[in-house]
């Protein structure tokens, strides 16, 4: 790995099961609700893409053929929508597949988020890269992403993003102990623990779905035994890596104060939905008016 070279790749896991939206999640990929007109998915790849990262690359199991339509070409609906002239929705339409090249390997088995990023091994090879985990939506308003990208290239470890939670909430998270650098806005990373209870938990801050890893990850990874859930942790390599000293070790967090829509279950998904629907220029003050009504 040559320092200074920008980081290229983005690793999206997308496996999962979608159990909290069943039955909806029945037959179509979670990754694929919509959060307005847009499916959630295309949202973290446009954050991916908005960031630098022009390559990337989705972790998908089965059922998630949706996902790979959704990128791809689509000649039928688009010679349709051209014939009627309807440009704005070719333009959609076509947008989606031309956010750069994506590539897809398959899971295989649900193991873990540890296990889906270290499926991304052989196409990341030595090089450090973004993972983002689709249930957390960033503002493009808010840079978080570039920031972290940054402090890897500056601390030449791994970085996390952290948010500030209620203590009731953080047995929902990977929790960190955390020390201020004296004159930086990244802090140092002592140790984590995944979904700790409130008791256990060392701070009230909560890992959410933005890394920016060192490949020194892969070999944590192989060497990770099943952690909490009996699943493969990527909370727990990285405790290895806080740990650890040498080439590739070192942790780093960004704590990120800006706006953050979680879809990742239905009362948060529904509220995702009504704030970024309540900014839009076609509909959003009309939708404000009927919601004070709806309200009395
Ligand atoms: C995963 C991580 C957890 C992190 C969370 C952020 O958990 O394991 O450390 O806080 O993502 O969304 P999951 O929500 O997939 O159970």
């Amino acid at each position: 790995m040559t320092q200074g070279e920008p980081i290229r790749k983005a690793v999206i896991p997308a496996a999962g099961l979608g159990t909290r939206f069943l039955p909806a999640t029945k037959a179509m990929p979670k990754e694929m609700l919509p959060v307005v007109d847009q499916p959630a998915i295309q949202y973290v790849v446009e954050e991916a893409v908005g960031a630098g990262l022009s390559d990337v690359l989705m972790i998908t199991g089965r059922s998630k053929r949706a996902l790979e339509d959704h990128f791809d070409r689509s000649p039928d609906l688009e010679t349709a929508l051209g014939l009627k002239g309807d440009d704005t929705r070719l333009d959609a339409v076509r947008h989606a597949s031309e956010l750069g090249p994506i590539h897809y390997v398959r899971q295989g088995e649900p193991k873990g988020l540890g296990h889906a990023v270290l499926c991304a091994r052989r196409h990341v090879g030595d090089e450090p890269f973004a993972v983002l985990l689709g249930d957390d939506l960033i503002d493009g308003r808010d840079q978080l992403l570039s920031t972290m990208i940054d402090v890897q290239r500056k601390t030449g470890g791994s970085v996390i993003a952290l948010i500030e939670v209620d203590d009731s909430q953080i047995s929902a998270y990977g929790c960190a102990d955390i020390t201020p650098i004296a004159g930086e806005d990244y802090v140092r990373v002592n140790s984590l623990v995944e979904k700790p209870s409130v008791e256990e938990a060392p701070s009230n801050l909560a890992i959410i779905g933005r890394y920016v890893l060192h490949p020194a990850v892969f070999d944590v990874l192989e060497e990770t035994a099943p952690g909490r859930g009996g699943e493969i942790q990527l909370t727990d390599a990285l405790q290895t890596l806080a740990k650890g000293e040498g080439e590739g070790t070192g942790v780093y967090g960004v704590v990120f104060r800006g706006r953050r829509y979680d879809t990742g279950d239905k009362l948060s998904y529904l509220k995702a939905v009504i704030t970024l629907a309540s900014e839009r220029a076609e509909f959003g003050e009309d939708l404000k008016t009927w919601m004070k009504e709806f309200l009395g």
